[in-house]
């Protein structure tokens, strides 16, 4: 760690939550918060993978522990605080991360396909914030990040149970920064792109795919899980203690791509360089 004492981030010793641990960009938080000195509890509904990425930490000198939850279950979250108490302590920090990606047009979403989205990609981080955050309003202090998408302000086709759920964490976190804001928790959301993990994975195994998506991107390459955990390890830090209700937007500036599309006569995107 950089700067003037080893402990810049202010993480080392907090007691962080991470859900959706078991891979992809929940493995990477978890490992990177543990790199700063944190204690982590890695949540899944995946017990196998959630054990090994617990075990990797582990094997590094960490402080961690693999905690099997499944999110969108009060009762199931509310056992996961117990034993995280019980393990580690009361939490100090959230990572609202566990979700997943089911396609699908409005026209003819299945109505269980519907809830079934909003019922682990929104209302599972509402169980969690409140389970997890209430340790952190009895001892007035704490900080949530919650992961959502470039998709909670960018309409998709065949991504419209998803998008509403993450425009629906996006503004969960804000609700939560203002009511939890004047007891000393923060609430923050980061909005990862293109990122290639488990979840995505598909999309990246045809090649000339997988070229065209890095080319759409203006830092030219597809996202990894630790661009994501570095945002996140940041909000989640004393380094972001006046940051309340912000989204940040991790993408490589794809999002920023909108006017560039819009043809022009005698203007190139080549004259710009
Ligand atoms: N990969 C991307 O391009 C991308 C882009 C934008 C946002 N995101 C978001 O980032 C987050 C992490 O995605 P990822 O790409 O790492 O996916 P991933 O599939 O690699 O990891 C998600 C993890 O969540 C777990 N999970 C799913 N439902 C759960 C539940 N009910 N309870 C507990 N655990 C559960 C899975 O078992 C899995 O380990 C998700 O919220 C996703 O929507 C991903």
């Amino acid at each position: 760690m950089t700067g003037q004492h080893d402990d810049w981030l202010g993480l080392k010793g907090r007691i962080c939550v991470v859900t959706g641990a078991g891979g992809g960009i929940g493995a990477a938080t978890a490992a990177t918060l543990a790199a700063a000195g944190a204690s982590v509890a890695l949540l899944d509904k995946n017990a196998e993978t959630c054990a090994a990425a617990t075990g990797a930490l582990v094997d590094k000198g960490a402080t961690a522990v693999a905690i099997p939850c499944d999110t969108s279950d009060p009762a199931s979250v509310a056992a996961a605080c117990e034993r995280l108490t019980a393990a580690l302590g009361p939490c100090d920090v959230l990572v609202n991360n566990a979700g997943f990606l089911s396609p699908g047009a409005l026209a003819s979403l299945p109505l269980e396909a519907w809830n079934a989205n909003i019922a682990v990609n929104l209302t599972g981080y509402f169980i969690c914030a409140q389970i997890f955050g209430r340790a952190m309003l009895e001892r007035r202090r704490g900080a949530m990040v919650h992961i959502a998408s470039i998709a909670a302000s960018q309409p998709q086709p065949w991504s419209g149970a998803y998008s509403v759920t993450k425009a629906g964490v996006a503004m969960l976190s804000r609700q939560l920064a203002v009511e939890w804001g004047p007891s000393g928790v923060r609430s923050n959301v980061v909005s990862p792109g293109l990122i290639r993990t488990p979840l995505s994975e598909a999309f990246y195994q045809h090649e000339e795919t997988a070229r065209r998506r890095a080319e759409l991107v203006p830092v030219g390459r597809v996202g990894l899980p630790q661009d994501i955990a570095d945002a996140v390890t940041w909000l989640a830090s004393d380094r972001a203690a006046y940051v309340n209700g912000e989204e940040v937007i991790v993408d490589g500036g794809v999002t920023q791509t909108l006017m560039g599309l819009i043809p022009r006569p005698g203007f190139t995107s080549s004259e710009t360089r």
